[in-house]
């Protein structure tokens, strides 16, 4: 279990983390885009409306108040598996300035363990060939192939 380094904490994505540079971090992953208060309120209160199926997560650098890492855990109920659940880990993005500290296990340890406690049979995820090493240290195995179709 890798431990936090003094000065980082980890907190459930908050209300005001939009103030405290949330997309920005995101922004190592993919195209963000241009939100205002506005548009990142209407997701915030989705997400919150279906807290049993969002799980959103930070870890925050406690002598700057901004956001180093985040991660979410979606749940899935399926008919499949006697009503089972799936863990389906998203957006897993590091701060650049924060790669390498072992944050980025600790995100996922943390959304495991919300698969676990949730009652998820598995925790699945799609990542680059470049991040599988990384997935690899953080307990995953590759399984089959992942396909997609943009719009
Ligand atoms: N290749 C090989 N090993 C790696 C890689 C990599 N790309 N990234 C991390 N590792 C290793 C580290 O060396 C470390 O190994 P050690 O325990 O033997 O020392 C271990 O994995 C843990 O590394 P962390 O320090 O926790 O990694 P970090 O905090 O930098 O987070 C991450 C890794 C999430 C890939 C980060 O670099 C990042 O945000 N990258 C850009 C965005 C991205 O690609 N996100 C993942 C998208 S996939 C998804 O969201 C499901």
């Amino acid at each position: 279990q890798a431990n936090l380094h003094e000065g980082y904490k980890l907190y459930p994505l908050r209300s005001n983390d939009f103030e405290r540079g949330y997309l920005d971090v995101l922004s190592v992953l993919t195209e963000v885009g241009a939100h205002s208060i506005d548009t990142w309120n209407t997701q915030f209160q989705f997400m919150k409306k279906h807290n049993d199926t969002y799980f959103t997560i930070t870890i925050m650098d406690e002598t700057t108040n901004r956001v180093a890492a985040t991660g979410t855990i979606l749940i899935e109920h399926k008919f499949v598996h006697k009503n089972g659940l799936v863990g389906h880990i998203e957006d897993i993005a590091v701060d650049s300035s924060h790669q390498g500290k072992k944050l980025g296990i600790r995100i996922i340890e943390a959304l495991k363990f919300i698969g676990q406690a949730t009652g998820c049979y598995k925790v699945i995820l799609d990542c680059a060939i470049k991040n599988i090493p990384f997935y690899e240290k953080c307990g995953f195995s590759p399984k089959e192939s992942q396909m997609a179709w943009y719009i």
